[in-house]
This record gives C-alpha cells, structure tokens and sequence, in this order.
C-alpha cells in the first residue's frame, strides 16, 4: 500500500474498513480506575480545520505536544482515532511513511517523536451523513452537530481522547455558504470569511483550555435568538440561541431559564460566567438531555422548545432544570473537570446539585425534593440492587457511555446532599469556594473535591468517601425505645447493605440522619442538640448505634430521616396511627407526604397479597380519609397536594415485594385509583371545578401545582375499574377539556386520561391529535408515549404497528423512548405479559437498534437486566432474551456490556 491512504474511492474505503480495524473487529477491554496513569504527552493547542461535506468531511488538526514532565521514561505518541480514514500524518511539518507510524485497534501510534516540543499533523476523513450512533460529528435535520462527550472526539480526528489532556482550542469551519450559513465553535468568532466557492469559513478561539469531550462544532442553517446579560461585575454577556426557522417563536422560556440559571449561581456560589457569548443549539437528534460544551452548549431540542399549546409544564420545568445544568457545568465541570471518567461523579453529581437547588428556589423546596427522592427511590435503589450496580466512583468500566446513571447522576447529587447537611450551608459554601480556588483550570479527582470539603469543615472524611466506593443501598433498622420514668427515648440505628458485584463485604457508611419527634396531638417536642429547636441530625457512621433522646415528656411519634438526609432504606414499625399523625402534622414536608406514602403502601401490599389469592381488592377507609382531607385542605401548595394525593409508583410498590408480580401490582392499584375516583366523587368533582385557573395559560409553579391537583382529581374520576363500564358523563368531562384546553398540559391529562378509559373514544382523539399536530415532532412523541403508555388490553400489537407509523423512526433517540421505552420501562401490565410477549419484542427492538445507535440500544435494555426480581417463568423468558441478544454476531461493546454483567 502506498503512503496515501484512502484515496476517495469507495472500493479504497471498503477495504480499509477491514484492514484498519474498524468497529467490526475492535473490542474494548475493560478499563480500570487503578491503573491510571498521567498522559506521556501533553496538547498545548490544537489548530482544527473542518471542510464540511455530508460524506467526506475532511479534518486538518495541527497538535502542538510536548512530553508530561510526570512521566519519565520516554514513551510513543499515542492518539485515539476511530472510525477515521487517515489519509495523512506528519511530525515537524514532514509526512511520515507507512512504516513510521501505525494506525488500527483505535490508535495512532508513533514510535519515534523528539524529546522536546514537537507538532504533529493529521488529515482524516469522516461522513457525518452515514453517522447514527449520534457520537462524534453528525448530521440532525440536515445540520452539521457534534456530541464529545465521553470518547466521541476520537471519532472526529486522531487525538490523546482522555479529560486530563487540556488544551487551548482553534476551529476553522469551511462550509457551504448557501446550506451552512451558520458556523459555530467554541469560544469566540476571530475571523470569518468568503472563500469565493460558494464556501464560506469561520474561525474560533476558546482561551479556556478544554479537553476534547468539550469540543463543540455546530454548522447549519440556522436562525439565532438573542439576548443580554449582565454579571454583577457588570460585563454584558451575549446570550444566542440558535434553532431551526420553524422553532423561532419557542425559545423565550429557555432565555429566560438561562438567565435566571446566570443569575443564580452568582447569588448562590458567587460563581460568574466568563466568557462574552453563551450559545445554546437545539437539536432534534440528540442522545441524552443535553451537553455543556463550552461557550457552546447543544440541547436535544425537547429541552429549549417550549409554547404554551406544545409543551407541558412538566416541559417547561425540564426546560428550566436542564438549561441550568448545562450552565453550572461552566464552573463544575469545564472550568474544574475530570481526571478520569472514573471521576463522572465529580461534575454530574455536584451539578446536579447545583440544579436541583436551582430548582427548589425557583418552584418549592419541598415539592423538588419530594420528585428527588422519588427518582432515587424509584430507579436508583433498583439499579443499586441489580446487576448493573456500581459506586458513585465505579472501580471499571468497559463502555463508559454504560455509567452515565442515576448512580453517578442522582446518587451522587445525595452525596453531596449529605456533604451540605453535614457541614451546614456556610461551611459547605467556604468549601465550594476553596474547591474552585484551589483546582480551577485542573482536572481532577472525586477526592480533591472531598478535601476541600473536609478543609472547610476541618474534620477528616475518610469515613464518609465510602459512598464512592462502596456500590448499594444501606439499609437501617430502626428501633425506638421510650422510658416515660426516665422520659427518655432511645433510637438504635444498626446499617448494613447488601453485597455488590466491587464489594460482598461493606464496612458502615458515615451518614446524616435527621430526625423529629411529634407528640400524641401532633405537636413538635423541643429537642437538645438541635439547631432549630425540633430537628436534630444524627450521624451515623458505625454498624449499630444508640442516640438518647432526654427530656421527653410523652410518647413520641418519630418522624426519622427528614428531608430524606440520606439515600437509604428504613425499616422503623410504624402504626397507621402513628403515620396518620405524620400525615396531618409532621412540619417536615417530606416526611408529611412520605406518611402518606408509607400508609397507601401497607394497604397497597395487603391487597396484592389478597387478589394473589384471588379475593376482591378493597380499599380502607383510613386511606380514604387521609386522601379526602388531602381534597379539603386549601392551604397547602396545590403541587405538594397533587403528589400527595398520587399512590406510591408501580416501581416502589415493586422494591418492597421479595418476588414482584407486575400483573398484579398493575391490576390492584388500578382498582385503588377506580375504586378511590368512587369513593371520593364528590370531593373529586368539587377539587377539579375549583382548581379551574381564570385567564389563559402562563408557567408558573403555582398555576403548574394547580393544574397537576387539577388533573389529578381527574385522572381519579377517569380511572376505568377492571370489571366495569366508566360513567360517561365523567368520560366526556375528559373529551370536554381535551377540545377546549389552551394549553398542552390540560389537553395531554385529559387526554390521557380518556386514552386509558375507552377504546373507541381514545383512538378517535388520538387521530385527531396526530392531525393537529403532525408537523411538531416534539408533539409527536408525546401522541407516542400516550398510545405506549396505554394500559387498556392490546397495547403491544398497537405499539408494534406504529414501528411502521411515518412519524416513528429509529434514527431518532425521542421517537424511541417515546414509543419503545414508554411500552418497555413503564407499561408493567404489559411489559411483563406471562407469554413472554413484551420480552420478545424489546429483544427484537434491541438487536434491530444496536447497529444503527448502541447507547440507545444499551438503554433499551434496562428492564430486561432486572429479571432476577420475577417469578421462575419471567425469569426464563427475560434471560432467554438476554442470551439471544448477546449471540448476535457483531454486537456493540455497549450491549454487549449489559448482557454480560446481566447473566453473570
Ligand atoms: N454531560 C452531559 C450532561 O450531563 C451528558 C451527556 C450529554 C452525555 N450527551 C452525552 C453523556 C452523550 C454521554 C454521551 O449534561
Ligand atoms: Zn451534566
């Protein structure tokens, strides 16, 4: 073979695809945290050229190394690059020869580099058309965009493809004038140019040095909204968003959310933003919620677009909580990053704290904390108790796009939760402030990040860094004992947790437990050692231990684990009484609705154990109490009543059974909401006529809250008993305000609702919900998630036929989840049918997606890693499906990942 490599000939290509060793014969290995090693070379400046053309883009980069003064012993160069036709490498300006370098299995590798600075320069080939993985550089909408993060800049040119090499950033983008009139990189725009082709070119220059997973690169025909900000130190920030033309009127939320999110972080962490324009891209096809590159953020458009009659308040909620996210990584992620992936937690745990007090300041503190514990009592404790459990900080990975979870996501947002509770707001602050001046600019590891912490607070965290290494959810058992002699109460709190896949053996967690006590009319007791009089935190760090409690009058009612202080499990005896004084008085709001939830549970648990055996479901009267003074009270947030009033999910009803029966968790806790929607009619009806909000629709959260009661009495009256005809008169209550709704939060409830009810007169609104809106795909995949969602019999032939639908297609990452996640994750009844069917057709769905887009592919296949869980019959067919999967020749190391750790 001569020295050029890949001469455009697609013959040429074909062949190289098989002698460089592309996907089809790479194989990743399994990488671990403790064999880190600093990079042999660092990356000063990389100077990028990018002519853009849908099958031939060509990438000219320029790399200006130097050996790691770390590491000692001299080493080749070593560059990521994958999926890249390279047609040529030089060093110091003079191209080297075949035998001078070698290129496969992923690498670029040169022997021989001087000892001092040197250059290297690369010229690949890539098509972005041909790319649906969505990693790397793509195409959306016929729009240049690329996704980095974790290892897809690897994809884009050959380059050292780790977060510990920083780099100073230079973009040239060569591009049809007419089709790209939009160029975009990160940082700012420092020249730009005709080239007289009918191409045009732009060039940019981030200052910031940046590993490559925050590169961004954004070229299309695109309309750009915009916008100002000014920092507190007064400089005036650029805000631009960028859409497609048909998308110009939905941005306004999303500017306002970003500015807002800019104005927070000042006030809160005191943090500012740096650069002088911040640009945000929707796109419609994009993998996760969005990615912080700097400068240059890119949103799956779901994320940005918002209008009262497309997007529901939900939406707009997301739209807020994820625009800020995005923005706090500037600080907690770009500014400080990782050393390793191994450290994801670093950022996403600490950002997503970040946005979820965003949020709590911006709707309620207790109702955002309420949705928290929900997401990690829902899905965090079943992965921790799966065969994909990992710690915070996982020990090894073969596909790191496998580990971005609600581990490293939402635990680790609990775990500083813990740190905040612990060391309290002003010291935690002191500790923010000490971590960014001391790492900005660095990448670094989980424990700086704890150091720092343990500095401000200057007690040592040894203990408490066990959350990050240490995978599954603690369990506590708690026991109280009251002495009215001595007016005591002692709490015994012994912890362990159950073995996982890193350690079979867990040593105690160190943990804050905050705890009040109610007498028998509800009051709260004073409390010693607590700072507010009635709240005391507990900590907790070895494997049984005794708190006292003096000076207690009565027998308390212990409200344990406030503001659920710590990601765990509790196991205290409880009465319906003692709950029932929780739910009315407890003035820990958390604890206030977890009452409630704790209540329906037991009754829930019962009645399953009953239609198990064949009796007749029925609901007691106590819970019907507590749910209609919920229905009364008028001075509580609407939003808290709304969940309040919500039934424990499918999923948490399901974590407390040792074998789950989905069947019949569905089936009973239908018959609750029906029978419930019977019982309380009347009460029902008054909620839903009253909550009626004059005046068209704005977001707000009080409207929002108002509106989720609202539809929550609805959803009631709707729900359709097992073995029973729905009163039509409420049915067309549901018809009534799916036509005259001006906003897309009631016209989705209500529909919805009649969806799950009536056959005939949910396929007919949905027909005329598919007419109506057709054009907005992002509506589109809400008329999906509702037809998936259905719970009346037949949902899967339905689904299966709208695989063939126009407005389904697989290439698009929401179409899935909208049709194929909603039926698989979410629709239990369903999903679990005993014939094995839904099983089946998420493993057809999974190998007809692994070629096309392997992260999806790989998240498709949670519900299937869970079979443990299930009856002996489940369990076969969902392990069957597990073994068919992973036979298929040619699979993704994502897919291939999850099978492996699902079956051994
Ligand atoms: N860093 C992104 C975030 O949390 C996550 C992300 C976006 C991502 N796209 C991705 C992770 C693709 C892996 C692969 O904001
Ligand atoms: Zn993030």
């Amino acid at each position: 073979m001569g020295k050029r490599y890949g001469l455009f000939d697609p013959n040429i290509r074909l062949i190289l695809f098989f002698l460089k060793g592309y996907p089809v014969t790479t194989q990743k290995k399994e990488t671990f945290l403790k064999e880190y090693t600093p990079p042999a070379y660092l990356v000063d400046r990389l100077d990028l050229r990018v002519e853009l053309d849908p099958q031939a883009t060509r990438v000219r980069a320029t790399l200006r190394c130097r050996p790691n003064t770390n590491t000692p012993v001299k080493q080749p160069l070593v560059l990521n690059g994958e999926q890249l036709e390279l047609v040529r490498v030089a060093l110091d300006g003079v191209e080297l020869s075949a035998t001078e370098f070698h290129f496969g299995d992923g690498l670029l590798t040169i022997a021989q580099v001087p000892d001092g600075p040197f250059m290297v320069e690369t010229e690949t080939r890539i098509n972005p058309a041909g790319n649906t993985a969505l990693e790397g550089l793509y195409l959306s909408s016929g729009n240049y965009c690329t996704q980095c993060e974790a290892e897809g800049f690897r994809t884009i040119t050959c380059f050292p493809d780790r977060p510990d090499v920083m780099t100073v950033f230079t973009t040239t983008i060569v591009g049809d004038t007419a089709s790209c009139p939009v160029l975009l990189s990160n940082g700012n725009l420092i020249d730009s140019g005709d080239l007289g082709d009918g191409r045009h070119y732009a060039t940019w220059h981030d200052p910031f040095p940046k590993p490559c997973y925050l590169f961004a690169l954004v070229a299309g025909d695109l309309v750009r909204i915009s916008d100002t900000f000014t920092t507190r130190s007064g400089r005036q920030i650029d805000l631009h968003i960028y859409v497609e033309e048909r998308n110009r009127n939905k941005c306004d939320h999303a500017m306002r959310a970003l500015q807002k999110a800019m104005r927070w972080d000042e006030l809160r962490f005191g943090r500012e933003y740096d650069l002088d324009t911040y640009m945000i891209v929707a796109v419609d096809d994009f993998n996760m919620g969005a990615m912080e590159n700097k400068g240059l953020n890119v949103f799956n458009s779901k994320y940005v677009l918002a209008l009262p009659e497309t997007a529901t308040d939900t939406d707009y909620e997301g739209i807020e909580g994820v625009i800020a996210h995005e923005y706090f990584h500037n600080w907690t992620g770009n500014r400080i990053t990782c050393r390793d992936w191994f450290q994801l937690s670093l950022k996403e745990g600490l950002t997503v704290f970040r946005d979820q007090e965003f949020t709590a300041d911006m709707i309620s503190r207790p109702v955002k904390r309420i949705q928290d514990a929900n997401i990690i009592r829902s899905f965090q404790f079943r992965e921790d108790s799966g065969p994909m459990a990992h710690p915070v900080r996982p020990p090894s990975f073969v596909e790191i796009n496998n580990f971005y979870t609600l581990t490293v996501y939402n635990k680790g947002a609990e775990v500083i939760r813990m740190l905040h509770t612990l060391l309290g707001p002003e010291t935690f602050r002191r500790g923010m402030d000490l971590y960014f001046e001391r790492h900005d600019g660095q990448a670094v590891t989980c424990d700086d990040f704890v150091a720092a912490m343990a500095d401000a607070w200057g007690k040592d965290l040894t203990q408490f860094k066990r959350w990050y290494s240490q995978a599954g959810t603690p369990e506590l058992t708690v026991r109280a004992d009251y002495d009215p002699a001595a007016r005591q109460l002692i709490l015994t709190v012994e912890q362990t947790c159950p073995p996982t896949r890193e350690s079979a053996e867990k040593l105690p967690f160190f943990m804050p437990l905050a705890v009040g006590l109610l007498d028998a009319q509800g009051r709260a007791m004073p409390l010693e050692n607590a700072p507010d009089a009635t709240t005391r935190v507990l900590i907790l760090s070895e494997a049984k231990q005794r708190f006292e409690f003096t000076n207690i009058a009565s027998t308390p009612t212990i409200s344990f684990l406030r503001n659920f202080s710590a990601p765990v499990k509790v196991r205290l005896d409880q009465s319906d009484e003692e709950l029932g004084v929780l739910m009315a008085h407890d003035p820990d709001p958390f604890n206030r609705w977890d009452a409630g939830q704790k209540l329906g549970l037991h009754h829930l648990l019962a009645q399953i154990e009953r239609h198990q055996q064949g009796q007749p479901v029925q609901v007691d009267d106590r819970l019907l109490h507590g749910l209609r003074n919920l229905l009364l009270d008028r001075d509580s947030d609407p939003a808290f009543l709304a969940m309040a009033m919500a039934l424990p999910s499918e999923n948490w009803i399901g974590q407390q059974m040792e074998v789950v029966d989905p069947v019949a968790i569905f089936a009973v806790r239908q018959q609750f909401r029906a029978l419930i929607g019977q019982a309380l009619r009347s009460e029902l009806l008054q909620g839903y006529e009253t909550l009626r909000i004059p005046g068209p629709y704005r977001y707000s959260a009080l409207d929002a809250g108002k509106r989720a009661l609202r539809n929550g009495c609805l959803a009631y009256l709707l729900a359709p008993p097992l073995d029973g005809v729905l009163d039509p008169c409420l049915l067309h209550k549901g018809v009534h305000q799916y036509r005259h709704a001006d906003n897309m939060t009631d016209a989705i409830a209500a529909l919805s609702c009649v969806v799950n009810a009536d056959l005939a007169t949910g396929t007919e609104l949905l027909a005329d919900f598919h007419a109506q809106w057709q054009h907005d795909p992002l509506v589109v995949d809400k008329w999906l998630i509702l037809q998936a969602g259905c719970t009346l019999p037949g949902t899967l032939d339905r689904v299966k036929a709208l695989t063939t639908h126009p407005s389904f297609t697989y290439k698009n990452p929401n179409k899935v989840r909208s049709l194929i996640a909603t039926f698989c994750a979410t629709n239990h009844g369903q999903f679990h049918a005993a014939d094995g069917s839904g099983y089946d057709f998420l493993g057809d769905q999974v190998c007809l997606l692994d070629p096309l887009n392997p992260q999806i592919a790989a998240r498709m296949l949670t519900p299937l890693t869970q079979w443990r869980r299930y009856d002996a019959g489940r369990q076969q067919l969902m392990r069957a499906q597990l073994e068919r999967i992973g036979s298929q020749r040619s699979l993704s190391d994502d897919v291939k990942e999850v099978v492996e750790r699902s079956l051994h």
